[in-house]
């Protein structure tokens, strides 16, 4: 490590801290710009920016990890690439080419190495790269201009004292619609998450769960984070639709399970009113890796899987195998790691 931070480790939460570099990069023209690193932290934009009226943006989040022996990795960096260039796709805006997407990454890493947390404190560095519509524009269009940016801020573990089980409620509010942009990662998803999320943290739970809009009767998300089950036949299952946002973890559990686990998997509806067959679940997310769901409620009954208090055994021997390989304990598979040198 090059500088010395002053940061208690082991006590970070998920709140911003201003790191010293982020990578900012403009299209114009039909282009991207080289793109750099710079220290200033305000982007100054025009008043008339897509991004401020019309929604125009989207944004990703991954993790750069310290290995025991004090390398630093990405986890599988192409695929949030792609899932970028998804999200530009659906709403006018120009991709990024995966190598500018993950050099970026990779620049911000370096440049802020001092803020990526010791291993053995759980604690990781979030870099979160997005793009916004810029640019002098007043009618419902593509901007005219575009800013790519990426920074990154040290982020405590989820689970401090150990993976909990926490409940979730289901909320009568849908998140997006069956053909709209549930798929890719747009502020407005987000933005329409607020509101249900506050609803659900007044009841005491830890988010919602959203049902697929059209029928209302399968699960699709659990906050910002995709859901699993297990069925008593050890079977991982996770629910499939275009309006559910691809979560890497999911699909990253999706091989675990089979190719590490030698579980059976599925992609498919989990309707809500046959949570029975599952004996465990869990919502999976890159902030919390998984975070095991204790109960859901759904009008008025709380279904209880494994625990209200407990982590299942299949639900933490997957937590343990991802986390494993996302630190460089555990052999990963060709491809999801990605040494910052
Ligand atoms: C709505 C939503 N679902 C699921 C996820 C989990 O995706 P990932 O595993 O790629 O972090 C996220 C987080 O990015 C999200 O915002």
């Amino acid at each position: 490590m090059s500088k010395n931070v002053n940061i208690d480790w082991s006590n970070l939460g998920f709140s911003y801290i201003k790191t010293d570099f982020r990578y900012v990069s403009r299209w114009k023209d039909g282009s991207w710009d080289e793109g750099q690193l710079v220290e200033d932290n305000q982007l100054t934009i025009s008043e008339a920016s897509t991004a401020l009226h019309y929604g125009q943006q989207c944004f990703e989040g991954l993790k750069a990890y310290r290995t025991k022996d004090g390398k630093i990795q990405l986890f599988r960096p192409d695929q949030n690439s792609k899932r970028i260039n998804n999200s530009c796709r659906r709403i006018l805006m120009p991709e990024i080419p995966e190598e500018k997407f993950i050099d970026a990454c990779i620049k911000v890493v370096k440049a802020n190495e001092h803020y990526v947390p010791p291993y053995g404190t759980g604690a990781t560095l979030y870099i979160r790269p997005f793009v916004i519509g810029v640019g002098d524009n007043i009618g419902v269009k593509t901007a005219p201009e575009f800013i790519f940016c990426v920074f990154c801020i040290p982020v405590g573990p989820y689970f401090k004292g150990g993976l909990a089980p926490v409940n979730f409620i289901v909320s009568e509010y849908d998140r997006a619609a069956p053909y709209g942009t549930g798929g890719a990662k747009v502020g407005g998803n987000y933005a329409a998450s607020l509101y249900p999320h506050e609803v659900a943290a007044k009841k005491g739970f830890a988010d919602c769960i959203y049902l697929d809009p059209a029928t209302h009767t399968k699960i699709e998300e659990v906050g910002a984070a995709n859901f699993f089950g297990i069925t008593k036949d050890n079977k991982f299952i996770t629910p499939q639709s275009p309006s559910i946002l691809p979560s890497i973890t999911k699909y990253s559990l999706l091989y675990i399970a089979k190719e590490y686990l030698g579980m059976e998997t599925e992609e498919g509806d989990v309707l809500i009113d046959n949570l029975d067959r599952f004996t465990e679940a869990g919502a999976c997310g890159t902030a919390a890796v998984i975070t095991p769901i204790g109960g859901i409620e759904y009008k008025g009954n709380l279904h209880v899987f494994h625990s209200e208090t407990e982590v299942g055994p299949i639900t933490k021997k997957l937590y343990d195998t991802l986390y494993g390989i996302q630190f460089g304990d555990v052999k990963a598979p060709e491809g999801w790691i990605v040494e910052v040198k």
